[in-house]
């Protein structure tokens, strides 16, 4: 795998004209930090997509968006090892260093961050953030015991890095963009999180890095997934409210699909998750399941 150049030029000159059309790539928080500084102090608006690369057009909707709504759209690629339990795909989650450099200049990118473990875990690393309330130990924080912690983690440390006006979630990873916000939130920090659609393949299935893991059978089985999520979206709007009925539609969708483990669907309220009983309001379906081996997770809104 090659690597893209660093970027060896004064960062701290604002008058440099190629910073308005060059992407810069850095490893390190000053040198990042001495490249915000004066685009900063010009009143430019930074918004920020933190990644851990592979990346596909989910990743490049949020970068589009940024790049939309604010002067210096950031990215960073960083595998975090903090939010992978022992058992999972740490060592073969995909890493393109390269390529993800390319697209992020295609969509014009202003500096990308991509630093090594050592920059934001320095030995002696001992400073965590998590939550520890019900919409926390639910479904991914009950499968994924430490998840969250490393998440909140490095999000706080890369927020602390960009000191960006505004971060882009995916809706892709509903619970995570939801605990991010309520971090910012409760924790003070001066900006807005912003979530937005999740991408999906043309037959439906939401992209993923992970996706790379699924071969061409698994990958065919895995739009079951969205299908099943879909007929549930259409039975609330032919006017079902039992949640109970909406789930068990959802599931049996899923095993009709193929063999697979389903480690939780669930109906619940969008801004705590808990479960819901019968559909008042907005709602949010959830899901995660083993395919071939590789979890998959989705979740569409139920609109009564
Ligand atoms: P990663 O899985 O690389 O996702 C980075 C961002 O892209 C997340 O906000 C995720 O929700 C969003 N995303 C992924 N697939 C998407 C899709 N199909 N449509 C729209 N958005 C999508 O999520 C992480 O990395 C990490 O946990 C991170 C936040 C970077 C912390 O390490």
């Amino acid at each position: 795998m090659s690597s893209p150049q660093f970027d060896l030029s004064d960062p701290s000159d604002p008058s440099d004209p190629s910073d308005q059309s060059e992407m810069h790539t850095f490893a390190t928080i000053s040198a990042l930090r001495s490249f915000l500084a004066p685009h900063r102090a010009a009143g430019a608006s930074i918004g920020f997509v933190p990644t851990m690369g592979a990346l596909h057009e989910g990743h490049l909707s949020l970068v589009r968006r940024a790049k939309a709504e604010c002067g210096i759209a950031v990215v960073s690629i960083f595998v975090n090892p903090a939010q992978f339990g022992p058992k999972e795909d740490l060592a073969r989650y995909p890493r393109d260093l390269a390529g993800d450099s390319r697209l992020c200049e295609s969509v014009g990118v202003d500096a990308l961050f991509a630093p090594d473990a050592s920059e934001i875990y320095p030995e002696g690393f001992c400073t965590w953030v998590s939550q520890d309330d019900d919409t926390a130990r639910r479904l991914e924080g009950e499968c994924r015991p430490g998840h969250f912690r490393g998440v909140l983690t490095v999000c706080l440390k890369l927020f602390n890095v960009v000191q960006p006006h505004r971060a882009y979630f995916g809706q892709k990873d509903y619970q995570q963009a939801l605990m991010v916000r309520r971090m910012a939130r409760q924790l003070g920090l001066p900006m807005e999180v912003v979530i937005s659609p999740t991408v999906r393949e043309p037959d439906g299935l939401a992209m993923s890095s992970r996706n790379r893991y699924l071969d061409p059978a698994a990958r065919r089985q895995a739009a079951c997934l969205a299908s099943a999520l879909e007929r549930a979206r259409g039975a609330v709007a032919a006017g079902e409210r039992d949640a109970a009925l909406l789930a068990d539609l959802i599931r049996s969708e899923i095993l009709a699909g193929g063999p697979c483990e389903i480690d939780y669907i669930a109906i619940a309220d969008p801004d705590t998750l808990a479960p819901v009983d019968t559909l008042r309001g907005p709602t949010v379906a959830l899901l995660a399941v083993r395919i071939a081996g590789t979890r998959l997770i989705d979740n569409m809104m139920l609109e009564p």
